[in-house]
């Protein structure tokens, strides 16, 4: 109750009056004498992943009373992806800045923060990492699948792939709203491989969540057992002083990062990694990042890279069985929320058995890792993105011809018109939709196969964007191209009917227009008005957002000069 006082210039009065109001809550003096441990509370009307959390908060706040603590939860920004215009990851560090400044205005000797839906994890990780207050992650936990004429269906692939068939006329109005009714059981986030279930594994390997949290679904009651052994483990994590800085240090982020490509993980848990190392004075490598993922296979077999769902990964062992399997690829003695290391975890964990989500090394589900880096004259001094075991293999060598689509809203007016000059073999590109230009860099990335291709049959083409895309979603999507267009990277330079060359294999990514051609149009080209934020959070987001492959974070937050690399 001493931590934090506010300031009345008197610091007895201070904490007499603080006394005083608790006691309004109805709390005994012993009460108030333990150590008081925060539950960072996400539940809201708005947000369905997070429909679980007053019975996640309820059993965390009893493991907290069963090891001698008092448990105090607060409220903090909840997002949901659906739920957040113009789109959730405008809010994300607004929620980083919100729970970090909450904890550092709570008098709270630790937290247990309940995340799940894609921006709240990340959001988290970013605020205790700066604010440094002893942390665990808790997650809801993911949906169970759902189910449509005996076919299994999960959120939010399967959305995509039967929106897909109803864009190509094979699924109609009515129907199409009836499966609208299955996509979604049960409470939980997205039960594919997307951000949430990404962002939940990578946490548990970083050592910020308590072993086994990540793959439980939302509705089983080992998720309620798991957050009361979180509210007991905080309580002893306060009297350890075991802060964030200790357990996010580069080994640790390399051991995430490494689990993010083994399990064909959301391209978006490339760029929160960033933002939460950045946080610390930590630089994400991008390329040894890429060479992290020449030796490391996609070994789990889920959507949108495989073919099942979270509840099947938990069935398999959860993220343990993906660690034993990348042992020797691990860094072993990296230090833990358990106050054990990683390596002194995986020996505790109960012993493996014969299942088949999580392949054996010599039969990966895609041989590489899930992210491959790209490089050249559309991303100069930054990159892209590609996520290549969602991808069309035919298409990870390819040189087509541009279709060029100036914004989100010049998109949607033209994808689907019939007079649109687009062939199979074209490469579609949407600028202007990066961190400022959108603004948000809006998960839009996943461009549409227009109409007229769907029709056909198509259902796959190249596709480059500055935006993002979601993790549930496939495709040969190159993303994140930084810098973005609207900051007067090259992307703003293509013209329609140009070469573009798309070489995964080496890593890159070339606008076939002569440097002369460019220098003529960069001196044509004028910058879009970006000045629609003229007050209050926009207004900081457009002043200070960073690129994607620097975290998207506010460059104010990020702990510069970086004294560190991640991976190493
Ligand atoms: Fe929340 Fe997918 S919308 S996890």
């Amino acid at each position: 109750m001493r931590k934090g006082l506010t300031s009345y210039g008197d610091e007895g009065f201070s904490l007499f009056l603080r006394k005083a109001f608790i006691k309004a809550m109805g709390y005994s003096g012993d009460a108030l004498d333990r150590p008081i441990i925060g539950i960072a509370n996400t539940y809201s009307g708005f947000n369905p992943c997070h429909r679980t959390a007053p019975e996640v908060a309820e059993a965390i706040r009893r493991g907290v009373t069963m090891a001698g603590g008092l448990a105090i939860d607060f409220p903090t920004i909840s997002l949901h992806e659906s739920f957040a215009w113009p789109t959730s990851m405008f809010y994300r560090n607004l929620m980083a800045m919100d729970t970090e400044e909450m904890l550092r205005a709570l008098p709270v000797d630790a937290v247990v923060m309940i995340g799940g839906c894609d921006k709240t994890v990340p959001a988290q990780l970013m605020a205790a990492a700066s604010s440094n207050v002893p942390t665990l992650i808790t997650v809801t936990g993911p949906m169970m699948t759902g189910d449509y004429k005996g076919e299994r269906l999960g959120a939010c692939t399967d959305c995509r792939r039967l929106w897909g068939l109803h864009r190509a006329g094979e699924i109609g109005e009515a129907e199409i709203d009836e499966i609208g009714g299955r996509l979604m059981p049960t409470a939980g986030t997205c039960m594919v491989m997307g951000t949430a279930s990404t962002m939940a594994l990578m946490t548990e390997a970083l050592g910020m969540m308590l072993p086994g949290g990540a793959a439980i679904p939302a509705v089983h009651a080992d998720r309620l057992r798991h957050a009361e052994a979180s509210g007991a483990r905080a309580v002893e994590m306060a009297a350890e002083g075991l802060t964030p800085d200790k357990i996010m240090t580069p080994q640790a982020f390399a051991n995430a990062l490494r689990i993010l490509l083994a399990i064909g993980g959301s391209t978006n848990g490339l760029i929160h990694m960033t933002a939460v190392a950045g946080r610390l004075g930590i630089e994400v490598d991008l390329d040894a990042f890429d060479e992290m993922g020449r030796e490391t296979p996609v070994l789990v077999d889920l959507k949108p890279s495989g073919a099942g769902y979270m509840e099947d990964l938990q069935k398999a062992g959860g993220l343990t069985t993906i660690l034993r399997e990348i042992r020797d690829l691990l860094h072993l003695d990296a230090p833990t929320c358990t106050g054990h290391t990683l390596g002194q975890n995986i020996d505790k964990a109960p012993a493996d058995w014969d299942q088949k989500v999580v392949r054996k090394r010599d039969n990966p589900v895609y041989k590489e890792g899930g992210i491959a880096v790209l490089r050249g004259n559309l991303c100069p001094g930054g990159s892209a993105i590609i996520k290549q075991s969602g991808a069309d293999e035919a298409l990870m060598k390819h040189t087509g011809r541009a279709v060029v689509f100036d914004s989100l809203e010049d998109m949607a007016n033209r994808i689907d018109d019939p007079d649109l000059d687009v062939r199979p073999d074209d490469v579609l590109v949407l600028r202007n939709a990066g961190p400022k230009g959108a603004p948000g860099m809006p998960e839009s990335g996943y461009i549409p196969i227009p109409k007229k291709l769907a029709q056909q049959g198509v259902r796959d083409l190249v596709r480059i964007s500055d935006a993002r895309m979601s993790g549930t979603a496939f495709g040969s999507v190159a993303l994140h191209v930084c810098p973005e267009a609207a900051i007067g990277g090259p992307l703003a330079l293509v013209r329609d009917g140009d070469s573009i060359t798309l070489d995964v294999p080496n890593r890159r990514l070339n606008l076939d227009v002569s440097e002369e051609e460019l220098e003529k149009r960069r001196a044509a080209w004028t910058p879009p008005t970006l000045d629609w934020a003229e007050r209050g959070y926009p207004r900081l987001h457009m002043q200070h957002v960073q690129q994607a492959d620097e975290g998207c974070d506010l460059d104010f937050l990020t702990k510069r000069p970086f004294t560190a690399k991640t991976p190493i």
